[in-house]
């Protein structure tokens, strides 16, 4: 199939390299002419893990990168709608860039269409493309507009998008849910699989995927009670990590038994600093904002976004309970991308977290693998240091923070960590360590919903006691 996707963000370019490797041919289309000649050349402007290699192999044979909308829709039969969505007023998606794309689209028609939303974007907005695509001239039956959401997350996009848990195709007709069909044929008939696939197979996953066909209306609301019940289930969890604080429970103990319950399970039960990233905070607002509108107040969502935003002040008052005061004091942090395996530090707790001690008056040297070009860009010039490694981050510091869970970070050597910290306090946001473990090599160690470590011998040594 010839297919044109239209934005070459996280996730219209992790669409256009797998549907190249699931073997389309692909025109990726950005308006932003310099990321354009930035693929064109060879360069990936995110960090993915096999984003790289897929583009390797297709790009020039079968993905081509142009920023021309009329030439990829006139090229293509099938044209998938993956621009931004961000937060506008009020909390309602902002789907400008859709309509534009929309307009642009009516605009440079050449035969029949069909028209895929894959942002995340509310109900009704299927109708309102049909309803643009009509007002600039395209004839009624010249094209379809179908929702085919999008389930990736970003750090494992790859391996997300060719190995889903589903694929949800929504139609309302047969001609485009056969179309759908078609495209993800590789993958739900398995001979993507046979043919030996470039990006090996995660454990745990089934093989060929399930293909739900639903109608469009029902897709888009598939995308956004996905997300906001899988940021409900987070908020449940960093509720309950927190009353185990309050009884000296142990939240890991407390999710193994209610995560053995199959109808639960035990994924997506890690407590934290809260949820962050470029899909959560935006799409329950935006979910929240579209059932107000059609006349439904989805106030469930409103204290899954408290007890997000309360985590991270939470975490500040555990700081101030293993520091005391914070002004003037030398804070590591390791972490500022949203979560491990990512550069994305859109709406990352990990910058909130790193503001507030700035706002305390404490300096900070942080170390992320990957997010600090990205955090230079947010975060203030004055009282930020970044650090070469998470062991240069901790030399001399009064305590060690950590906000990601980056693999890297849990495998650090803690005998070196021990001896770079000035106090050997580490306040771990995203319970990386086995408080036994910490115990035994004499750190104080503060993690969520699990009680505190106090080493009595490092509590003479540290001048604290
Ligand atoms: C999320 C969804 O998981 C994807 O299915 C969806 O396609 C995507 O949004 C989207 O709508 O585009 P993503 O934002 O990449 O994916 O990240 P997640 O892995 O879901 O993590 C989101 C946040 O929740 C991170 O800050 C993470 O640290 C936090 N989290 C996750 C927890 O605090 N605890 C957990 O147990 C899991």
């Amino acid at each position: 199939m010839k297919i044109a996707v239209v934005g070459s963000g996280y996730v219209g370019l992790v669409a256009a390299a797998c549907f190249a490797d699931m073997g389309h041919d692909i025109i990726s289309v950005d308006n932003d002419a310099n990321k354009t000649a930035m693929l064109q050349r060879g360069e990936v402007p995110i960090h993915e893990q096999y984003l790289p290699e897929l583009l390797a192999r297709h790009g020039g044979k079968r993905i081509a990168f142009c920023s021309s909308l009329p030439d990829a829709v006139a090229a293509s039969d099938a044209i998938f709608i993956a621009v931004g969505t961000p937060q506008g007023g009020d909390g309602y998606a902002d789907l400008s860039y859709v309509e534009s794309v929309t307009r642009e689209l009516a605009r440079a028609m050449n035969g029949y269409k069909l028209i895929v939303e894959k942002s995340t974007v509310p109900v009704f907005t299927h109708d309102w493309i049909r309803k643009v695509m009509l007002l600039n001239g395209a004839a009624a039956d010249s094209f379809d507009v179908a929702s085919n959401p999008e389930f990736l997350r970003e750090g494992t996009a790859v391996t997300d998008f060719l190995y889903p848990d589903r694929i949800v195709v929504g139609a309302d007709n047969a001609r485009s849910a056969a179309m759908l069909r078609e495209i993800y044929g590789p993958l739900t008939s398995g001979s993507y699989y046979q043919a030996g696939p470039a990006v090996p197979r995660p454990d745990g996953t089934h093989i060929p995927p399930a293909l739900i066909e639903t109608s469009a209306k029902s897709a888009e609301l598939i995308k956004h009670a996905c997300n906001a019940f899988l940021a409900m289930k987070i908020s449940f969890i960093n509720a309950v990590a927190n009353l185990c604080e309050s009884v000296g429970a142990d939240i890991r103990q407390v999710c193994n038994g209610i995560g053995a319950d199959e109808r639960i399970g035990p994924r997506f039960l890690n407590p934290g600093i809260g949820y962050g990233g470029s899909c959560f905070p935006k799409d329950l607002a935006a979910f929240r904002a579209v059932a107000r509108e059609c006349g439904y107040d989805l106030r469930l969502l409103d204290e899954v976004i408290n007890i997000n935003e309360d985590q991270r002040h939470r975490f500040l008052r555990k700081v101030r309970r293993a520091l005391w005061t914070l002004r003037g004091k030398r804070l590591a942090v390791l972490g500022l991308s949203f979560k491990g395996g990512t550069d994305d530090v859109r709406e990352s707790p990990a910058i909130a977290v790193v503001e507030m001690l700035l706002k305390e008056g404490s300096e900070v040297r942080v170390y992320d693998p990957a997010g600090m070009q990205r955090a230079r860009e947010i975060l203030p010039a004055s009282g930020v240091t970044y650090a070469s490694s998470p062991y240069q981050a901790a030399s001399g510091a009064d305590a060690l923070l950590i906000l990601t869970d980056w693999a890297e970070f849990a495998a650090l050597d803690l005998d070196r960590i021990h001896a770079a910290l000035g106090y050997p306090i580490v306040v771990d946001g995203r319970n990386l360590f086995d408080p036994a473990v910490m115990a035994a090599h004499g750190f104080y160690y503060y993690s969520v919903g699990r009680p505190d470590v106090q080493s009595s011998a490092d509590r003479r040594t540290a001048g604290i006691e």
